[in-house]
């Protein structure tokens, strides 16, 4: 009886482990793998001016994502962006560590956290033309970004009444 209590014993503690609030606390909402480069990641090289140009259209494609948004929509006139967005990359951006656990990111990776995140949609193919020329578009947006020039254009800013938490479907939530 004892060696079978004990073993009882045991299975429920590592249950408890298991499901316990802290294993709960520690899980990310985004699966982390979702917006972590491959091994062996190579992204798609082009034509830069190509890129550039089909980056811009994709920027405003709300067909990108599931939720009728575009990237612009947010992130029109540098709105959204943190302060974050100003120094170079990888480093640390709040809504990746937050909800997936990412402690530093790449910009291609910050672009598949916003495409799985707030565009409710599958991240991008990691070797595709696409990500590529959204990484193109994106990076020349951050060369005329001024972290202290966010503020009064960001829809889903921490600081700011945030509308999108407003609505009952929320784009900025995690799906
Ligand atoms: C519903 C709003 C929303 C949409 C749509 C959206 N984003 Fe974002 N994005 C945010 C927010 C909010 C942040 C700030 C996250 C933070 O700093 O924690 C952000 C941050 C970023 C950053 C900068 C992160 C940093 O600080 O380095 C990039 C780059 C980015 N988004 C790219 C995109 C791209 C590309 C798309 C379209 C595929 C997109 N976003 C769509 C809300 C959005």
């Amino acid at each position: 009886m004892k060696p079978l209590a004990m073993s009882l014993l045991s299975f429920v503690a590592f249950t408890c482990f298991l499901n316990g609030p802290a294993f709960a606390a520690d899980k990310p909402e985004i699966d982390p793998a979702a917006i972590t480069r491959p091994q062996g990641y190579k992204p798609y090289a082009g034509d830069a001016r190509e890129l550039a140009v089909l980056g811009e259209k994709l920027w405003n494609d709300t067909r990108l994502s599931s939720n009728g948004m575009s990237c612009n929509t947010c992130h029109a006139n540098h709105g959204a962006f943190q302060a974050s967005f100003a120094k170079p990359y990888p480093h640390r951006v709040a809504m990746a560590r937050d909800k997936a656990g990412v402690k530093r990111v790449h910009l291609d990776e910050m672009i598949q956290a916003c495409m799985v995140m707030p565009m409710a949609a599958k991240p991008l193919p990691w070797a595709s033309k696409e990500l590529a020329a959204l990484t193109a578009h994106t990076s020349k947006l951050q060369k005329s970004f001024r972290s202290d020039a966010t503020a009064p254009a960001n829809p889903c800013s921490v600081r700011h009444a945030n509308p999108c938490a407003l609505r009952p479907v929320n784009p900025c939530a995690a799906k």
